[in-house]
């Protein structure tokens, strides 16, 4: 995307003039978990095709919004809707949003995702605390020429997932009793879903868990200097792994079951964040 930065400033004051308040959170909400923005008080909403430079939904019926609201104390900006890589945005529009929320002053992101089981430990509803990522989309969004303002041409990938807010994700679901699994995501290109061969490998490799997503907003999150925090909702065992076919009616089923457990772990870690 040319002239990156600035379009970026040009997305945030926008955004910026229409805040009601200066969130330092922000959530990705993954498919079939936006549940967490029904907790949200005082909330305004700003449509993506409001805003300049902002990629549009393609999909019909997706949601594509900026939320703001109030989650007990802390306002946080929920991002309604993300783009992914397998619908033929750029590596650069899929990340696009993260730019603007470290120019809006955001410092901290929270990642969710649907997610298909590779570790045999895993159900569908298991929630997963994600440790580290491995990127088998193929690209980088980091690829091409580098804006130091925003950061390095190497950036470092050892703490993708901040260790100080996954202590708080680890306390937090003890004290409310919230059982969760810890492991890797595997960043997976799509639309298909993985072959069982492709699923052994992945397993093979040290994967805990399948996905579409995540992996490039994890990426440039770090880069860009911004903490992140994520969780998969295991929707489905992995190709090979489960008998049946895949069906995203059932991917969306499970994660609105789990999500509720998933917004009320997620929104007491938010408010201490
Ligand atoms: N594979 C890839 N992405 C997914 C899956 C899966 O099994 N389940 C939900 N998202």
């Amino acid at each position: 995307m040319d002239k990156l930065y600035e379009k970026a400033l040009e997305s945030a004051e926008y955004i910026r003039a229409r805040l009601h308040t200066q969130p330092r959170i922000a959530v990705v909400l993954g498919s079939g978990l936006g549940d967490l923005t029904t907790d949200l008080a005082d909330t305004r909403e700003i449509p993506y095709a409001e805003i300049p430079h902002f990629p549009t939904v393609s999909v019909a019926g997706h949601k594509g919004a900026l939320l703001e609201g109030m989650l007990g104390s802390q306002p946080v900006l929920a991002m309604e809707g993300r783009f992914h890589f397998y619908e033929g945005y750029t590596m650069k529009e899929v990340c696009y949003p993260f730019y603007v929320l470290k120019l809006l002053g955001v410092e901290k992101v929270v990642l969710t995702n649907a997610a298909g089981g590779v570790n045999r430990s895993f159900a569908p509803g298991t929630l997963m605390l994600i440790t580290d990522y491995i990127n088998m989309m193929g690209t980088n969004p980091l690829i091409g020429e580098n804006d130091e303002r925003f950061g390095p041409r190497f950036p470092d990938m050892t703490e993708a997932f901040d260790p100080s807010l996954r202590t708080l994700a680890e306390q937090t679901a003890q004290e409310l009793g919230i059982e969760y699994k810890e492991g890797v995501y595997l960043g997976f290109m799509g639309p298909c879903y993985e072959t069982a061969a492709e699923i052994r490998a992945f397993a093979g490799m040290g994967a805990d868990a399948v996905g579409m997503s995540t992996v490039p907003d994890a990426m440039v999150c770090n880069y860009l200097g911004m903490k992140v925090l994520a969780v998969s909702c295991i929707t489905n065992m992995a190709t090979g792994i489960q008998t049946v076919k895949h069906s995203h009616q059932r991917v969306l089923q499970i994660a609105a079951e789990s999500g509720e457990r998933m917004c009320r772990w997620l929104g007491e870690v938010i408010q201490r964040m």
